[in-house]
């Protein structure tokens, strides 16, 4: 079976770690965990940089800084990891839901203006398998109403956006950069991985004082033990900022073999009437995190028929998410009940996506290629 993914670890990786072994620094204090949280700001074109256990914690982490109230809203694509979603609820205020962009399968920042109401205090925008979301349109919206903007980039470590916010002429930017503050997962099939974690980044010093105080149980910083305020432990070991710096290291070599596999995909692929394929919009660079694909429902399959037929040709897939407004633990509370988002619906009918793992090789991928088209074919 070809693997959904399968992580590409290396020498400097396994060397970094091991300091911490031979070391002794294993738990939250040691070198590495600041210099990870310096590498990955500066990558990113950030300030500052806090690294947590994991990225629904970063999304966590950066919403509590926001002190909703309860009841407040924070604009969302309803296709999503239920993480973003969970962070607005844990906190006290209400996900309000966007459709998709049939194209990109990021929010449909047409979509936005109309779910801003005067409860609204933030907008979540999350870039997709590795494509970006439009994010002027959403910088635009959040200035004029006074908004903040949580950036998810979990899915898009080193992707890049064409923006006509910071200069006359467009500019791209680093996705990560933008907003109030930005969020990643370092997650084992993330573009760098420390196995688990994740970071928040913000140019805000008040919101990175906020952040690392909530990572580490709000202790005060005066009085060891007094706590004015409910805090998490959020905290990420050495360990794995050990292997967080090591994956800095090399980050622009993982950025090109993600494009690399998601071109040689869509070269490959891209004569198949029946199958849509990621887009790359000409203000984005997708670095293809996963490489997802959408069957038409004229193949009489959908996307777990789909599924069924290449793991019987030893391919390995995942289905696309399946849509915040249809998860049950919501729906069981009264949330998102009578709302009907058929983009999103559709691609978690309709889509899948493919191996797409660091350790991916040329062999293993024109296997799929074969076995997609194969299944397609009969
Ligand atoms: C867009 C997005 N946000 C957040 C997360 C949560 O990250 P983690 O699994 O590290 O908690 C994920 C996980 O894949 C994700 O895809």
């Amino acid at each position: 079976m070809i693997p959904i993914n399968e992580p590409l670890l290396g020498q400097r990786d396994l060397e970094y770690v091991s300091e911490c072994v031979r070391t002794g620094w294993i738990s939250s204090a040691g070198r590495f965990i600041e210099a990870f949280e310096q590498g990955w700001a500066e990558y990113c074109g950030r300030k500052h940089g806090i690294a947590v256990c994991n990225g629904t914690a970063a999304l966590q982490a950066a919403v509590a800084a926001l002190s909703l109230e309860p009841g407040d809203e924070v604009i969302m694509p309803t296709f999503t990891i239920i993480s973003c979603a969970l962070a607005v609820v844990y906190a006290g205020g209400v996900p309000v839901l966007v459709d998709s962009d049939p194209e990109t399968w990021t929010m449909n920042v047409d979509r936005i203006a109309d779910r801003i109401t005067p409860r609204t205090k933030a907008i979540m925008a999350v870039h997709i398998y590795g494509h970006p979301v439009d994010m002027d349109p959403i910088l635009d919206l959040a200035e004029q109403h006074g908004l903040a903007v949580i950036e998810d980039a979990a899915e898009a470590h080193g992707a890049n956006y064409l923006s006509g916010r910071y200069t006359a002429e467009k500019t791209w930017q680093r996705c990560g950069s933008f907003g109030t503050m930005s969020c990643f997962s370092f997650y084992a099939n993330k573009v760098i991985t420390t196995g688990e974690g994740g970071m928040v980044l913000t140019d805000t010093p008040s919101l990175a004082d906020k952040v690392r105080s909530l990572r580490n149980l709000c202790f005060e910083t005066g009085q060891r033990f007094l706590h004015n305020e409910l805090g998490y432990n959020f905290r990420i070991t050495n360990l794995q900022a050990a292997l967080g710096v090591a994956q800095v290291e090399r980050i622009d070599e993982l950025v090109a073999r993600k494009r690399w596999m998601g071109e040689a995909y869509t070269k490959r692929l891209q004569g198949l009437s029946t199958l849509q394929l990621p887009a790359e919009k000409s203000w984005a660079q997708n670095v293809y995190w996963m490489y997802g694909v959408v069957i038409s429902e004229e193949t009489g399959m959908n996307a777990a028929t789909f599924a069924q037929r290449l793991a019987k040709q030893g391919v390995q897939t995942r289905p696309f998410f399946l849509g915040i407004h249809e998860q049950p633990v919501f729906r069981r509370d009264g949330l998102f009940r009578s709302e009907v988002y058929p983009v999103a619906e559709r691609l978690a009918r309709q889509g899948l996506y493919l191996p797409s793992g660091m350790a991916l090789t040329e062999v293993q991928l024109e296997q799929v290629v074969k076995a997609v088209q194969g299944v397609l074919a009969s």
